[in-house]
């Protein structure tokens, strides 16, 4: 028995990734659709190498019926959109930040925290910020082991983060400034091509931004709230894949020999660390690949028991369409979609 999947963003960045990944994994679906806002509707979108799926219009479809819906339009759509989809009987899995921290919708990478799917009281299960995602796919096996205390973390994030306009903003103007172009700056706050920009989300009261104050409580709510976490989150101008350096202290004494044989045991995980030139994963290495890798991995001498490492994952994917859909494959094997089919 196949579901009926809906996916929400289909024309974007994270949507398209999310109709490969159900593709891909081979996800039993009986009949899927693409829905985006009017602007696309009559589009077409692939589903595989052969499927071509007619995009509709999210603001009138129906979801009595079908069984899963991945969410990943902007917040404010998925405000309205999400509990309606639910409301009909249609389990929503949402990407965007919408519903992340209501304490009634579980916030979930299936690597780490499975046990909170047993708790869906609004019919809405919430996927992490990208950022996030890769970090306590990293932390969760060290937490087991070590009980981390305090993350200290700098994020190079790429522009697919900001979605498919993002991506286009960067090509435009490393294109342009080779012609000559004057670069027009409408996606970012500054110029993103050749340069870094220290600011993603908006500002908040204390001076930290929202894209910060994200990976603080998200932190926290999927792994430990006991866990001090501070960033600094970057754009970078790289097309996909985020990367992190992180800078992390423990209650109790770690080694490094000690750190990555959890790591190398976890779930999701891939150790790349030889001390040579190129023994590390950058983003472009990590782009289309599923797992979480850890590189540059060493002692931390300026605190009792500490670690910084290196950490790398594609945004679309692990980031935000595989854990998406992780999250549907978790609650079938649970039985818990099984239920909701039958
Ligand atoms: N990119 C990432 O790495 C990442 C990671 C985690 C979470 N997310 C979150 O996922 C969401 C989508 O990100 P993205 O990168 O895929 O953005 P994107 O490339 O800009 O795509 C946005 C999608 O939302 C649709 N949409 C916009 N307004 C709509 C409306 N009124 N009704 C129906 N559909 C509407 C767009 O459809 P049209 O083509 O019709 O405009 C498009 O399919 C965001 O909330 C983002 O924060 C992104």
């Amino acid at each position: 028995m196949g579901y009926r999947v809906a996916v929400v963003g289909a024309t974007g960045a994270v949507g398209r990734e999310m109709l490969k990944t159900l593709h891909e994994r081979r996800f039993p679906v009986d009949e899927v659709a693409a829905l985006a806002s009017g602007r696309s509707a009559g589009q077409d979108v692939s589903f595989g190498d052969k499927a071509v799926l007619r995009v509709k219009n999210l603001e009138t479809f129906d979801f009595a019926g079908w069984d899963i819906a991945l969410f990943s339009p902007v917040a404010a759509v998925s405000a309205i959109h999400a509990p309606r989809a639910a409301g009909s009987g249609c389990l929503v899995i949402d990407n965007t930040s919408q519903f992340r921290m209501d304490p009634d919708v579980p916030l979930v990478v299936p690597e780490v925290n499975p046990q909170a799917l047993g708790r869906i009281r609004r019919g809405i299960v919430a996927n992490p910020n990208c950022s996030t995602i890769q970090m306590v796919v990293a932390l969760k096996p060290l937490h087991d082991r070590f009980q981390v205390k305090r993350v200290v973390v700098a994020t190079y994030q790429s522009v697919s983060g900001a979605g498919k306009e993002g991506m286009d903003e960067l090509f435009i103007q490393s294109k342009g400034s080779f012609v000559g172009d004057a670069p027009k700056v409408e996606q970012f706050t500054k110029q993103i091509a050749f340069n870094v920009i220290p600011h993603i989300d908006r500002f908040l009261d204390d001076g930290s931004t929202k894209e910060e104050w994200k990976m603080v409580v998200e932190t926290k709510k999927i792994l430990d709230p006991d866990i001090a976490v501070i960033a600094t989150c970057v754009r970078v101008p790289v097309f996909i894949g985020h990367a992190e350096a992180l800078v992390v202290e423990f209650e109790r004494p770690v080694t490094v020999a000690e750190a990555r044989m959890a790591l190398r045991a976890a779930p999701g995980v891939q150790v790349v660390d030889t001390h040579e030139d190129g023994g590390y994963v950058t983003p472009l290495d990590a782009q289309g690949e599923d797992a979480t890798f850890v590189s540059r991995l060493r002692r931390d001498p300026t605190v009792a028991n500490g670690l910084a490492f290196w950490c790398v994952s594609d945004n679309l994917r692990k980031g935000a369409a595989l854990n998406a859909v992780q999250i549907a494959e978790t609650l079938v094997a649970q039985g818990v979609l099984a239920r909701r089919a039958a």
